[in-house]
């Protein structure tokens, strides 16, 4: 296989991006989703990433800021999703290389903390745990056990509290 490449997205990558979206999930929700947020304050530039294969837009990932408010208060942290591989390319780590990458950057630019709402058996084997081990829940319709988590900083999330996905996450939980 050849190697993949991950990199940040740039405006020449939308339609790409939409195609992976439009062919990995059964609808539109996911892709609309991703152009939402890149028009909202919540996006980072830095943390949409994409998966390429000789050249091609094979993968997608974006991490967005939400707030985690606890008793001591509010902190931003990340929220990873949609992610999304072309169905042609799944099942060859290609899901595995775009969250390992977005791990990797998420930490130097300082946030604590990454929760991901779904797919908890995924998610749980790069070292998501359930959420609801740090007393974390969401403003979704999920089941405790759908939100995982995992702490940049150690100790992140020990005081517990609720993930205020915005409004356009509604579509998709
Ligand atoms: C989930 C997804 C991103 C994984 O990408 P990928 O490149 O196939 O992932 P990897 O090759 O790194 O890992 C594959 C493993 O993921 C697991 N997996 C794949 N889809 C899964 C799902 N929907 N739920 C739970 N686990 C899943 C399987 O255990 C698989 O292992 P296998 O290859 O031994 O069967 C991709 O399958 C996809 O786009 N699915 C449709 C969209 C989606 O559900 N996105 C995630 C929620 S936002």
């Amino acid at each position: 296989m050849h190697p993949i490449k991950v990199r940040a997205e740039t405006a020449d990558d939308f339609r790409a991006i939409d195609v992976v979206n439009l062919s990995a999930f059964q609808g539109e929700a996911e892709a609309q989703l991703v152009s939402e947020l890149r028009k909202s304050d919540r996006f980072i530039p830095d943390l949409s990433l994409v998966a390429e294969l000789n050249g091609r837009i094979v993968g997608h990932v974006v991490l967005s800021r939400v707030p985690l408010h606890s008793s001591a208060g509010a902190v931003e942290v990340l929220a990873l999703g949609p992610m999304s591989v072309v169905p042609s390319q799944s099942h060859r780590g290609i899901g595995s290389e775009l969250i390992e990458a977005a791990v990797a950057r998420a930490k130097p630019l300082c946030y604590s903390a990454i929760v991901v709402a779904g797919h908890p058996d995924y998610y749980l084997r790069f070292g998501f745990k359930p959420a609801k081990g740090w007393g974390v829940s969401a403003n979704l319709s999920i089941p405790d056990d759908a939100l995982t988590a995992m702490e940049l900083v150690e100790g992140a999330l020990s005081g517990g509290g609720e993930i205020e996905y915005p409004g356009l996450f509604k579509a998709l939980f």
